[in-house]
């Protein structure tokens, strides 16, 4: 059985990766240091705490482990953080990316699966959005990915590495087992936050731009499910076992959602009122953002399950409601 390193194993998406790399027959090992992941989400397979930028700690994860491949989905995730403290976002996750790249030379494992973002690209020049649609990110989160992509072709040219960069969109749901699920603190993103709103954890939600040109005015993305994005990163490392070459694939369903029908959605599957106020605040936001995941689909052969969107919102709603969820 073969050994993937994880790092970011015991957040959000890097749970449910562990998840499905144990399902297909891998042993996943996490690599984390706890500053946003949690402890009870590690399920599947041993646990090294350790921090990217400790190279020690790498050093010493490669040796006890010996991987065959590493997955990293470790970084600072908040956009807009990243606008407030650049710095923070710059450090851990290029240097901590850099730092891991070094060792995978050091101990000679060359097959990498890497979190990027729909974040790369820039406001978007045509729909729904491809691998070559030209990048530009506006944030220092997106500029980040792109780096470090960057740097991916230097790596392979000097040293052989094969690295799979999977441009997620926008994660969301829950495993449907209601094992693991989203459980960031504090909570930015859109499906979690109505649910916490739907449970009275939060009392009302703020919608602040309604003017963009979309058909109600509001923010379309790109939802795909959190056990989607998973088996991907599984159909990813087939890939690499078998092409030995690097990719680039975009992550999301080709179908977009507003603000607002999301709103709509987590109130019907909910049956929970949700308080929306609405506040004009002109932000520069992209009015719509949607993949084209057809490179996915045909070369990893890749097929999303459970992306529709009332089955994204009920696998999250099934697991923030039940008795096992630990406190955030
Ligand atoms: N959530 C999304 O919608 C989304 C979209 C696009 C890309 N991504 C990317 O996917 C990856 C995972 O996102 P997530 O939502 O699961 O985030 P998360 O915060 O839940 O998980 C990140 C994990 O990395 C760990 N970590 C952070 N810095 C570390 C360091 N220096 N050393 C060791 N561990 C460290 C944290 O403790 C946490 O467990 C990130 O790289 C993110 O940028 C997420």
């Amino acid at each position: 059985m073969s050994v993937v390193l994880v790092t970011g194993g015991a957040g959000y998406i890097g749970s449910h990766v562990c998840k499905a790399l144990r399902q297909a027959g891998f042993t996943p090992v996490t690599f984390d240091n706890l500053s946003h992941g949690h402890e009870w989400a590690i399920r599947w397979g041993p646990f090294f705490y350790g921090d990217l930028q400790n190279s020690e700690d790498l050093d010493k994860a490669f040796l006890e482990y010996r991987p065959q491949a590493v997955i990293h989905l470790a970084g600072s995730i908040d956009l807009r953080e990243s606008i407030e403290n650049p710095y923070k976002h710059y450090f851990n996750n290029v240097i901590g990316s850099l730092s891991l790249l070094k060792a995978m030379v050091k101990h000679q494992v060359t097959s990498l699966v890497f979190s990027s973002s729909a974040a790369v690209y820039t406001t978007p020049e045509y729909l729904p959005i491809d691998e070559d649609h030209p990048k530009n990110p506006v944030n220092p989160y997106g500029k980040t990915k792109l780096i470090i992509e960057e740097a991916f072709k230097d790596f392979h040219r000097a040293h052989g590495l094969n690295a799979v960069s999977l441009r997620y969109f926008n994660a969301a749901g829950a495993d449907p087992d209601a094992e693991i699920g989203e459980a960031h603190n504090p909570e930015t993103h859109l499906i979690t936050r109505l649910i916490l709103i739907a449970q009275k954890k939060e009392d009302f939600f703020t919608v602040y731009n309604t003017s963009l040109p979309t058909q109600d005015g509001t923010a379309i993305r790109d939802y795909i499910h959190v056990s989607d994005l998973a088996s991907a990163h599984v159909s990813a490392l087939h890939w690499l076992q078998k092409k030995r070459k690097p990719g680039t694939f975009n992550l999301g369903t080709g179908q977009g959602h507003s603000v607002l029908q999301v709103i709509d959605t987590v109130k019907k599957v909910t049956g929970c009122p949700i308080e929306v106020r609405y506040e004009n605040r002109n932000l520069a936001e992209l009015p719509a953002l949607v993949a084209d995941p057809q490179r996915a689909k045909q070369e990893l052969q890749w097929n999303p399950m459970y992306s529709d969107l009332t089955q994204i919102i009920e696998t999250a709603w099934k697991w923030h409601s039940s008795p096992i969820l630990a406190p955030v």
